[in-house]
């Protein structure tokens, strides 16, 4: 019903999806301030059993397919010594990630939602890493600050695709990547399309990972299942479990039928 009644207010205009958005993250991270929970994506893993493991720690273990998406959507680059700029940094897990492993100069991390970005300067303590409240249509840095901007399962939030990409370009220096994951209802990947081809930005690469999220959701099912269930209260159960994922949600459902796509993009300034 919370799901349903979401979806509806939010398809009533662009504004109020993103202020519905903006007060579901700042409610999870004012309510579930925890750090054994650091991401809020989909995951990602190859679809090939042979596909070389990607090393991490130990720590890192339980996080394995949600840092895999990271690994995946920012590999394109060698982010190391460069100035990045992460737009939609949720609860810091990712931005950890790359400044630990992917050793860029700095790292800027970015959320609209003021509590996670005081979450995350607890939880994620990190040389050459620092986060930021901001909104990703009105970016608050000068013209030319970044070498890359990385975004990740963030936009479907926003009220304007088009003006976040301008922004987004306008951040980067000339040569700038702008490394990106995110998933549309089927309708809407021609549009999307359109938006990055008239981002003034050249794209470097198109890949299409429904299948790889999708199985990613299947593998994770169990361990988000037990975490859930110990985090949340009886009410917010299904919710979450949609807002997840999980097997038998919506999103799950979406991704199997190919009703909703998962897009990853470089596009270079
Ligand atoms: C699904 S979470 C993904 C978080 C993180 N990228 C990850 O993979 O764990 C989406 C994030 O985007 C942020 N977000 C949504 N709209 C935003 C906006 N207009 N400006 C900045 N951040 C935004 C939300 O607050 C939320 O933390």
């Amino acid at each position: 019903m919370l799901v349903k009644i979401f979806l509806a207010l939010s398809s009533v205009s662009p504004h109020i999806k993103k202020l519905l958005w903006k007060q579901w993250y700042q409610f999870l991270a004012s309510h579930y301030p925890t750090k054994k929970w650091s991401f809020m994506n989909y995951g990602y893993t190859a679809i090939d059993d042979h596909a070389e493991t990607l090393k991490l720690n130990e720590a890192d273990e339980t996080d394995r397919y949600a840092i895999q998406l990271y690994h995946h959507v920012t590999g394109a680059v060698d982010l190391t010594n460069l100035d990045v700029l992460e737009i939609g940094s949720g609860r810091g897990g990712g931005a950890s990630y790359v400044a630990r492993y992917l050793k860029p100069k700095t790292l800027t991390a970015m959320d609209f939602s003021d509590r996670a970005i005081q979450f995350c300067k607890h939880a994620h303590v990190v040389d050459e890493l620092s986060f930021l409240k901001g909104d990703a249509e009105s970016l608050p840095f000068d013209a030319a600050s970044f070498d890359a901007v990385i975004n990740i399962e963030s936009s479907h939030c926003y009220g304007s695709m088009e003006t976040f990409l301008a922004n987004a370009k306008r951040v980067l220096r000339q040569n700038g990547y702008f490394l990106y994951a995110d998933f549309r209802n089927k309708n809407d990947v021609s549009l999307l399309q359109s938006q990055m081809e008239k981002s003034g930005m050249k794209i470097l690469k198109r890949e299409d990972i429904t299948a790889n999220v999708l199985r990613s959701l299947d593998l994770d099912d169990q361990r988000k299942l037990i975490l859930i269930r110990a985090l949340f209260r009886d009410w917010l159960l299904k919710p979450f479990q949609e807002f997840a994922g999980m097997k038998g949600s919506k999103i799950h459902f979406g991704f199997q039928s190919r009703t909703m796509i998962y897009l990853h993009y470089v596009l270079q300034k």
